[in-house]
């Protein structure tokens, strides 16, 4: 029979330094007294697309925000274990964290377009750690832009308020400012649940292109995304990691009862 995807399995428990994006060791999170995350342990290779997939609050969102440090925002969550990033624990206490966001990018499920031109958001963060020189910038947001896939749609009107964007022109507009700061790590939270089904599939079309450049982390709550855009997925339930492996495998050969009721649509 003909494979149309040809995939490289990894082994993901042994999966070599140099070929590991995001090393979770016994992760544990809790916000107040409740906990969300069990003593996740996972390594997630580099330039593959990994997802995670669970039911609504079994905690995804939670774990990838995880990833840049993102739910340091929220007052009373604490943190346990270590995640390790280019060789170090982004846990620890003195991480930096507008350097650990450059290079942890994240996009949401709205697109959140700033409130002014294409070109100015794009150029945000560059802007933020002190670019000024306009050469540069128009460099870097023509290049951005490209490899959102939004260049040819936008290249006349970049001055132009981003609010004037379609709904998926605005998410890869997002993707845009977030690939500015060259990333080396993407995470998307349901980043195509608030889009119809042709702007998703350009969105999952570049997801397969950027994944060249960095690693993707995407949260779907969309089997069907999970199966088509992902290499390795991740079932998560009630905070817990109860299975890990490449796509095919989870999707058509699970290992655990739980995954196959999730998957077959038995809860959920
Ligand atoms: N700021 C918060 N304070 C308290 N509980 C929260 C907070 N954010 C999320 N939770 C809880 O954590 C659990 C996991 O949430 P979340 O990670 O958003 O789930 P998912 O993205 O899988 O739907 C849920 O029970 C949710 O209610
Ligand atoms: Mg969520």
């Amino acid at each position: 029979m003909l494979k149309l995807f040809e995939r490289e399995q990894l082994n993901l428990a042994k999966l070599p330094e140099e070929q590991t994006a995001i090393e979770v060791r016994d992760l544990c999170l809790r916000f107040g007294d409740k906990h969300v995350l069990h003593n996740i342990t996972m390594r997630i290779p580099k330039h593959r697309i990994t997802a995670l997939i669970g039911q609504s609050g079994c905690g995804k969102s939670t774990l990838i925000s995880c990833f840049n440090r993102m739910n340091d925002l929220i007052d009373n969550s604490v943190t346990e274990g270590e995640i390790i990033i280019d060789g170090r624990n982004i846990n620890r206490k003195k991480e930096n964290l507008s350097v650990l966001r450059s290079q942890v990018g994240m996009v949401f499920q709205r697109p959140n377009p700033f409130p002014m031109s294409i070109y100015d958001n794009v150029c945000y963060g560059l802007r933020l750690q002190g670019i000024k020189q306009r050469r540069q910038l128009d460099d870097a947001v023509e290049r951005a832009l490209i490899e959102a896939a939004l260049w040819d749609e936008v290249k006349d009107r970049l001055f132009e308020s981003a609010t004037t964007l379609s709904g998926g022109q605005q998410q890869r507009l997002v993707i845009a400012r977030a690939l500015a700061l060259k990333p080396s790590i993407l995470l998307l939270d349901e980043p195509t649940s608030a889009l119809d089904p042709l702007t998703t599939l350009i969105i999952e079309e570049l997801m397969a292109d950027l994944k060249k450049r960095c690693t993707i982390v995407i949260v779907t709550h969309n089997m069907q995304q999970a199966s088509r855009v992902s290499d390795y997925t991740a079932f998560l339930h009630q905070g817990e990691l109860v299975e890990y492996s490449d796509s095919d495998t989870l999707f058509t050969l699970p290992e655990k009862k739980q995954t196959e009721d999730y998957i077959t649509g038995r809860y959920g």
